[in-house]
């Protein structure tokens, strides 16, 4: 079919050598939080000028495919007067929209989610691919501890997942999965590992019932990496290793390309771990899909200054520059 052809050439160019996925898509609430952490406004106007800075990043389309946006800035306009979706598509890169509603308390699941936002999605998929939207974002959240995840947090995050794509791909937008295994808590890689391995068990089975085509979407995991509160070390050759290891046995050759999170590591440490990642020879591109760690740095130069807008988007280039070094040093 060729939409389908179409879908998978878009998916190839998300994730085309030496370049990776700007996720600059966090929800009104989350970005609020994080402006005011920085002692800055949190104001619409002061979210669309940071969004600005970054999607307006000098040379910004030579490590970065495509853009990640939430539903606010993909209505804003840059101060030139181009909708978001305009702006970064005249630079070379392809403009994304997050979907999801968020993730709210599963029933029958204590202290797991699900993440929402079926209802109505078929039309909102098409009234984003109108106004541009190439690709789009679901994440749902998996924890670890005390059983936890369980089989039906699993099936129910994945059975979404999986209508969500199929819903994309049906609008002609790749649609990038996200079963993100978060680093929170004293677990062991192990546990990691594991949760990873039958979280993606599910999902890759649920996209088969779906009737997903697998070389038309994106999957963007977690690294696998001890939890945040385990006193367990890990180098970044034994992140990779337990990383490739875990994907390999379960995500199909077909996958267009698989960009990773960064999940609460430092820009360094994700940086570190994919450059070792890319030492195996494996079926599809690894790259990265960064939020916290490409953006972080910018934030913190910006200070919600006009004056330091240059000084933001520095840090943000400095950042897509180590990832793109380390997808191309293999
Ligand atoms: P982080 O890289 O900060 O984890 O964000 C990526 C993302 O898109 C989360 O949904």
């Amino acid at each position: 079919m060729t939409g389908q052809t179409e879908l998978s050439c878009t998916a190839s160019a998300m994730v085309a050598a030496g370049k990776g996925i700007l996720a600059a898509d966090e929800s009104t609430a989350t970005m609020s939080s994080r402006l005011c952490a920085a002692g800055v406004a949190p104001t619409e106007q002061n979210r669309r000028a940071y969004r600005e800075l970054l999607a307006t990043t000098p040379g910004l389309a030579e490590g970065i495919s495509g853009v990640i946006l939430c539903d606010e800035t993909f209505r804003q306009s840059t101060s030139d007067g181009r909708p978001f979706p305009l702006a970064l598509a005249e630079i070379g890169m392809l403009p994304g929209i997050r979907v999801d509603c968020g993730a709210r308390p599963l029933a029958a699941a204590p202290g797991e989610t699900v993440t929402e936002g079926l209802d109505g999605l078929r039309e909102r998929l098409a009234d984003y691919a109108a106004s541009g939207a190439r690709f789009a974002k679901w994440r749902a959240v998996i924890v670890i501890g005390n059983g936890k995840p369980s089989a039906r947090a699993r099936r129910a995050n994945a059975h979404a997942l999986a209508r969500y794509a199929a819903l994309c791909q049906e609008a002609g937008i790749v649609p990038i999965v996200e079963p993100e295994v978060l680093m929170d808590g004293g677990h062991s890689m192990a546990a990691c590992a594991e949760a990873t391995a039958t979280t993606l068990v599910s999902v890759f089975g649920e996209l088969a019932d779906a009737g997903v085509e697998l070389a038309g979407i994106v999957l963007k995991p977690n690294m696998v990496l001890p939890g945040q509160a385990c006193p367990e070390s890990a180098s970044s050759r034994q992140v990779a290793t337990a990383t490739v290891g875990t994907l390999r046995g379960v995500v199909p050759d077909d996958v267009a390309g698989i960009a990773f999170l960064s999940g609460g590591q430092s820009p360094a440490r994700a940086t570190e771990n994919l450059a070792a990642m890319q030492r195996f020879d494996l079926p599809w591109p690894l790259t990265f899909s960064f939020g916290r760690a490409l953006v972080d740095p910018a934030l913190a130069a910006w200070q919600g200054k006009p004056e330091r807008v240059a000084a933001g988007q520095d840090a943000l280039a400095a950042r897509v520059l180590c990832n793109r070094a380390a997808l191309l040093a293999a």
